[in-house]
């Protein structure tokens, strides 16, 4: 009998600290009638001081542990997306293991926003395998730790913020089709050149900036909305389906515009796609997961439902996800 990958639990977190689009009119020359009218972004949240990525993971994932309601040591595998971990080394995913007392394989993916996607498929193809029956699997980033508070271009998009899942191995499909790709010609668009071998952290690396975030936001975008929808089609395909079965697409939180052209190429209803980009900001790798976990605890998913998952990032990366929903919906408190 063929094993299949399904989602039993779901948790995301959000730091407190909110950064409205008229704080950072005081930091640089913009306004929130250009931030909101190019990006759909109204505010997002930052890290505290002395927060870091492993922190916002931890918070996520002990949420989605308990959604499954199952115990840390019931967990056989961790894969954390994130592009801004606690360190080079130890991986994020090694510091979430100790903080939440698992005792299992812990390991990093970097995929930039589509980093959940990239775990993800991490770990439904450990559990198809046979090698997992319990994977955690996290998008996770505190970004801003690498935004240049001084550069308008860069500065009002991201946020901060993580989302988390639990795999486990069933006998229904879940996880229907997952389909990624990777173009590294376009390194370049969209990258932090400084912390690593090639770039170590200097004195020289601070004074010319190299350690923040640079994009060339047009070509990122001309990408942006040429690869989900390629992505969305392709896991369509691996799983049987056309956009006309989807209940929701969940789209990386980067741009509502971006979102727009992607439902207008797609063809997909406006009231089927999932956007909070005005709440969060691009919280990169956290982006997918904390979208998903937002439709599940408002309500709106129900079991049996169609969902797609699709992202995009540095790398440049790509990666598509389709999900056949199966956990009931959230009890409402009183
Ligand atoms: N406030 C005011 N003006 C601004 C700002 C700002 N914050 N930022 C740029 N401008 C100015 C520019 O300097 C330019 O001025 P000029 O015409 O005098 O030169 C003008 O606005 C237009 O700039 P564009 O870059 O052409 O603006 P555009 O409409 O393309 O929007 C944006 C820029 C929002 C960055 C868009 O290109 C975009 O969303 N790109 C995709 C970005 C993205 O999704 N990145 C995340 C990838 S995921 C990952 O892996 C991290």
């Amino acid at each position: 009998m063929t094993t299949h990958a399904q989602i039993t639990g779901i948790g995301s977190y959000l730091p407190q600290r909110v950064l409205t689009n008229a704080e950072l009119e005081t930091l640089v020359d913009t306004s929130d009638e250009w931030i909101l009218s190019r990006t759909g972004i109204r505010e997002r949240r930052i890290v505290a001081e002395g927060q870091a990525t492993s922190d916002l993971a931890t918070a996520a994932l002990s949420t989605a542990i308990a959604s499954a309601g199952i115990g840390p040591g019931d967990i056989d595998l961790l894969v954390v997306g994130t592009s801004s971990p606690d360190m080079i080394f130890p991986s994020t995913a090694c510091i979430v293991q100790d903080l939440l007392g698992l005792a299992c394989p812990a390991y990093d993916v970097n995929a930039a926003c589509s980093g959940f996607i990239y775990a993800l498929h991490a770990g439904v193809t450990a559990i198809e395998s046979g090698r997992a029956k319990r994977a955690a699997i996290v998008g996770a980033d505190a970004l801003t730790r690498h935004i240049d508070f001084t550069d308008r271009t860069t500065c009002v998009l991201f946020g901060d913020g993580a989302g988390a899942v639990i795999l486990e191995a069933g006998e229904n499909a879940g996880v229907l089709g997952v389909a990624l790709g990777a173009d590294g010609s376009g390194g370049d668009l969209l990258k932090v050149q400084a912390g690593g071998s090639a770039h170590p952290m200097t004195h020289e690396a601070l004074d010319t900036r190299k350690n923040f975030v640079t994009m060339n936001g047009n070509e990122v975008f001309r990408f942006a909305v040429k690869a989900i929808p390629r992505a969305t089609m392709e896991a369509l395909e691996a799983s049987g389906l056309t956009v006309a079965d989807l209940d929701w697409l969940v789209p990386h939180q980067a741009n509502q515009r971006i979102i727009q052209t992607v439902e207008q190429r797609l063809g997909i209803p406006h009231d089927r796609v999932f956007s909070h980009v005005d709440r969060v900001g691009n919280t990169s790798a956290g982006s997918i997961p904390l979208a998903l976990d937002d439709l599940y605890t408002s309500g709106r998913l129900s079991p049996g439902n169609l969902v797609a998952l699709v992202g995009f990032g540095a790398g440049l990366t790509w990666g598509a996800a389709v999900i056949r929903w199966t956990m009931a919906r959230p009890i409402k408190e009183a």
